[in-house]
């Protein structure tokens, strides 16, 4: 791939414009959304669409979401839309939800990965919006990270991973949601979701739609319908362990006791090794706000980088601080990270969604 040059420009009319123009002529470019931020290219252009699995590393087999700004749009790439399934978009749309459904010819393969559906999403963030809008193209956008790695929620993220692989960067200041959209199939007469995100089971069911939950994402063995969720996924490179507890002063032991645990482990290689090496172990805490750790609780052999997920009473505030906080204990060179869980209902089922996979299923279950 040749290396260029990646401006990061914070939006106006002006960017806008380059943007589209980027766009349209087959090229990169990142752009906000209310989830996270995303890679963009010409959604009917094989060659651009090509250039996003070069950029990310991304497997072939994941198929893209189709970005759009409006029903003409949505129209030019699906088959026909039906009552029931025209209402749930009008509930659900612009916002973050992505529906699966029966794609027309016009979609390459490259986008779907070969399946004859196509994600397709209409954002409610104004920026994505009016640059789809103004390009006049389905905008094909996966999260705008590395395959693998925790997508992001600010522009200074997508650079860390895309730096001299994209011509541009639009910075449309941090993503509200923080978490990717919800992927919903519609494709048939029963509706799945296959991807949990800010949208909930519940919220489909306050509004008249029942829907399941595709097997493949509950543990259950079984291969997921949404080629992405069988991928590793959001892992910092850090290590990283989950402590799950209803109690807070019972999760703040169990976080104290693994310090302990990991400090004695590095103090057990170190003299194994006889190694001069005086590294002191870097430990990052990311925890609810009711949870009271204070620097008086924690040994001093080890340096710490505590941050908040907020409170345990506002998940949607977890959701949108939990990409970004990771990314930056990687950034702060953090050794070990132990991340605080939630409850798995609501928007707390997407989040853990993300965090089975973030810790590698590492996650500890206690009283
Ligand atoms: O919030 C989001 O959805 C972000 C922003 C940028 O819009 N995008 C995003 O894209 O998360 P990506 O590519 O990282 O995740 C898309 C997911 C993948 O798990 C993919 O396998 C699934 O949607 N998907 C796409 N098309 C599909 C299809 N036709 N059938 C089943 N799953 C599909
Ligand atoms: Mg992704």
């Amino acid at each position: 791939m040749k290396k260029m040059e990646t401006e990061i420009l914070k939006y106006n009319k002006k960017v806008e414009e380059k943007a589209a123009k980027l766009l349209k002529e087959g090229n990169l470019v990142a752009l906000p959304t209310e989830t996270v931020y995303g890679l963009g290219a010409n959604g009917l252009d094989k060659e651009a669409c090509l250039k996003i699995f070069e950029a990310k590393n991304r497997s072939a087999d994941n198929p893209l979401i189709l970005h759009i700004s409006s029903y003409e749009m949505l129209e030019k790439i699906v088959e026909k839309i039906d009552e029931k399934q025209r209402k749930l978009l009008e509930t659900f749309w612009p916002g973050p939800l992505t529906v699966v459904m029966k794609k027309k010819e016009i979609v390459p393969e490259i986008v779907t990965g070969g399946l004859d559906t196509v994600g397709v999403r209409m954002p409610a963030n104004e920026i994505i919006k009016s640059i789809i809008e103004k390009a006049g193209i389905p905008v094909a956008a996966p999260s705008a990270n590395t395959s693998g790695k925790p997508s992001p929620t600010t522009a200074e993220d997508v650079y860390v991973d895309l730096a001299g692989k994209i011509p541009l960067i639009v910075d449309g200041g941090e993503c509200e949601v923080g978490i990717e959209s919800t992927v919903l199939d519609i494709s048939e007469e029963n509706y799945t979701i296959l991807r949990p995100g800010k949208y909930t089971r519940q919220d489909f069911e306050k509004n008249g739609y029942i829907v399941g939950i595709d097997a493949g994402i509950l543990e259950s063995g079984k291969t997921p319908k949404s080629p992405g969720q069988k991928y590793k996924h959001y892992a910092p490179k850090a290590e990283t362990i989950a402590v799950y507890s209803i109690d807070r002063e019972n999760s703040k032991k169990e976080i104290l006791k693994i310090i302990e645990e990991k400090i004695k482990e590095k103090k057990a290689i170190k003299e194994n090794k006889e190694s001069k090496e005086n590294k002191i172990i870097k430990i990052g805490i990311f925890k609810f706000q009711e949870t009271n750790i204070e620097n008086k609780y924690l040994n001093k052999h080890a340096e710490y980088i505590i941050k908040s997920l907020g409170s345990i009473d506002t998940l949607e505030q977890m959701a949108q601080r939990l990409f970004k906080g990771l990314r930056q204990f990687d950034k702060e060179n953090a050794d070990i990270i132990l991340v605080e869980a939630c409850e798995e209902t609501g928007i707390g089922f997407s989040i853990m969604d993300r965090l089975k996979k973030s810790t590698n299923g590492n996650i500890i279950y206690i009283n």
